[in-house]
């Protein structure tokens, strides 16, 4: 989502609407503004592209007034609609709303203002914070917020008007960025710097809960107290396309470095007493109970989450796991019946493969659930219950975030299903829901060494082959790994079982051949240790990716990557980070067109 807000002198739309246009590369559903005009509040919203907001406010000449803020919204709760595009407006008509984030107890929110008559109209949790604005209102806008921000749990950025002051705009923010853009006679907020760019390079950046109070002629800031602060005043020197980037030079890298937030925004909502909690879905433990077999559909990286996730699912639920491709699955006459749970998995829900597996399942009368980014995508749409990744708009062609949050939803749904089929103790339940909390940090951690992985790039960037290899979920992890380093850097690469080297491909390794061995599954070690000695013997140069604690990988490998400990159906969420940066690192070094690699698209969506 994006946010931008201006007060000043000049027409507030033009600059909304040119603001939004500047958050297009993150990709949205619909789009609105509210605007103090001489009438008042009024708020003018629309599903779809920016282009049919643009056209109901006639390029701003329908809607005038010099104070506005303004929203696209890349929808997490509500499908993309008319009435859950932002601004939302409180029921009395005082305080409009534009929002980032989830809150991630609105449900009960909803519900103790409902039972209080509050009437509701979208489905979104924003329009919850517009109705507590307006609900615990009493006559001090600072000490309103702050009130709301201390009933809301999860992310928020918030641009908030108030019929009340309608000389200033409000901003608050708790994990999701809002920033101030800080001008002559004018000020903005924006949830990002290329939406304000051309207008000042002046900003500052809102801590947690921090209060910004906007007025034409200046900004206050105050503590969560309500306490005046005195904040820095930032200069920007990046350009527009580098400033869409965050600073990063490829939104591939953006995106890997997003993965911490993406996997936590993904979990932790649905983590809540020591249970996993998908109120998003239908599934009862009867219907769970009935299942005699699961079958996971989906293409390029998503199918390779599918592969880790039969390992999961029958080690930890004992039910038989199908994985197909969908263009494979579609004409083997696969055998469905009522008693197949069918699990589709797609980061944009558009993929045309994958859409006519779903179709094909449904016929057969499987029970459909999809694991999708895109809200309100085709695919989320026909299928029975959708589990949303809330990784947000994934930009490059080589997916990374989108990976690691359907891993995370894997994890999730096999432990719920676990749970609901009294799989698990309370204490195993408890270590699986711990390990699972630590992911986010994890990755973070390791991103922090990723000069390592730079190095070895820079060491072998100039093969013409590679092989991975591992056992267990290090072979579906060694997958995504060779689908990522053959997508950017157009080097040849394939993953490979380990047992099965020596069935045919072990011919290939001669004197300098690279083989990448990922060795992180604890069970599996020792076998992984006699392959890894076999390519040795041969020549191969290796880079042994293992845990922590197997120090004595080093002593017969070339380099290792270490990575840190979790359940071992787990691992490939931290062994893929050192292997998408080391695709990263080889096809930079070798100057290739990273986000837009040549003959790929984003979405596929013809067979
Ligand atoms: C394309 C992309 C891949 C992606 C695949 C499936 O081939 O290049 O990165 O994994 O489609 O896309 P989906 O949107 O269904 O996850």
């Amino acid at each position: 989502c994006g946010i931008v807000g201006y007060i000043g002198n000049d027409q507030a739309v033009p600059v909304l609407l040119q603001g939004l246009e500047k958050l297009e590369y993150r990709g949205y559903d619909s789009a609105g503004v509210a605007v103090f005009s001489e009438d008042g509040l009024k708020v003018v919203k629309s599903k779809g592209r920016l282009r049919v907001l643009s056209d109901l406010l006639d390029g701003g000449k329908a809607l005038t007034g010099t104070l506005g803020i303004g929203h696209t919204r890349w929808a997490t709760h509500g499908a993309p609609s008319d009435v859950n595009s932002h601004p939302q407006v409180s029921e009395g008509g005082r305080f409009a709303v534009v929002h980032n984030g989830i809150i991630e107890n609105y449900l009960y929110l909803k519900q103790h203002l409902m039972r209080r008559g509050v009437q509701f109209v979208s489905e979104t949790d924003t329009e919850v914070v517009a109705q507590m604005l307006e609900y615990y209102d009493k006559g001090d806008i600072l000490e309103t917020i702050e009130k709301v921000i201390s009933k809301v749990e999860g992310s928020y950025a918030l641009g908030i008007i108030n019929a009340d002051h309608p000389d200033c705009i409000y901003a608050v923010r708790k994990d999701s960025p809002l920033i101030i853009g800080i001008g002559q006679g004018e000020n903005f907020i924006a949830s990002d710097i290329p939406a304000i760019l051309s207008k000042t390079r002046e900003i500052c950046r809102l801590k947690d809960n921090e209060i910004a109070e906007l007025t034409r002629d200046g900004v206050k800031f105050y503590n969560a107290d309500g306490e005046p602060v005195e904040k820095e005043i930032e200069h920007i020197e990046w350009d527009i396309e580098a400033a869409e980037k965050g600073g990063f030079e490829h939104f591939m890298m953006k995106e890997i470095f997003e993965q911490p937030k993406a996997v936590r925004d993904t979990i932790t909502p649905r983590i809540r007493n020591g249970h996993i909690v998908l109120d998003d879905i239908t599934l009862t433990a009867e219907e769970l109970r009935r299942f005699t077999k699961i079958n996971i559909v989906a293409c390029g990286t998503a199918y390779h989450v599918g592969v880790v996730a039969k390992y999961a699912f029958e080690e930890l639920l004992r039910i038989p796991v199908e994985v197909d491709v969908a263009s494979e699955f579609r004409y083997r006459d696969p055998i469905l019946n009522e008693n197949t749970l069918m699990i589709i998995i797609s980061q944009s829900g558009e993929t045309a493969d994958t859409l006519a597996a779903l179709r094909e399942a449904k016929r057969a009368g499987c029970r459909v659930l999809s694991v999708v980014n895109v809200v309100g995508s085709t695919i989320a749409t026909e299928s029975d219950d959708v589990l949303y990744t809330w990784a947000g708009p994934e930009i490059s062609v080589a997916s990374t975030k989108a990976y690691s949050t359907q891993l995370a939803v894997i994890y999730l749904l096999a432990l719920y299903i676990g749970e609901q089929l009294g799989k698990f103790t309370q204490e195993q339940l408890s270590a699986y829901i711990a390990a699972l909390e630590k992911l986010p940090e994890q990755i973070d951690e390791m991103l922090k060494h990723k000069e390592n992985i730079q190095f070895f790039a820079s060491k072998y960037f100039n093969a013409s082959d590679m092989y991975f290899i591992g056992r267990n979920v290090d072979y579906a992890a060694s997958l995504e790994a060779s689908l990522k380093l053959k997508e950017i850097s157009y080097i040849h690469s394939e993953a490979y079982a380990a047992g099965e080297l020596k069935h045919g491909p072990i011919s290939l390794i001669e004197d300098g051949t690279l083989v990448i061995a990922l060795a992180t599954d604890a069970r599996l070690f020792d076998k992984m240790m006699s392959n890894i000695k076999e390519v040795k013997a041969r020549g191969a140069v290796v880079l042994g990716v293992a845990t922590e604690d197997k120090k004595e990988i080093a002593g017969q490998t070339d380099m290792v990557f270490y990575i840190p400990k979790t359940a071992s159906f787990m691992l490939p969420s931290l062994s893929v980070i050192p292997m998408q940066l080391f695709a990263y690192y080889v096809a930079s070094m070798k100057g290739c067109d990273i986000d837009k690699p040549r003959n790929l698209a984003k979405s596929v969506t013809v067979e």
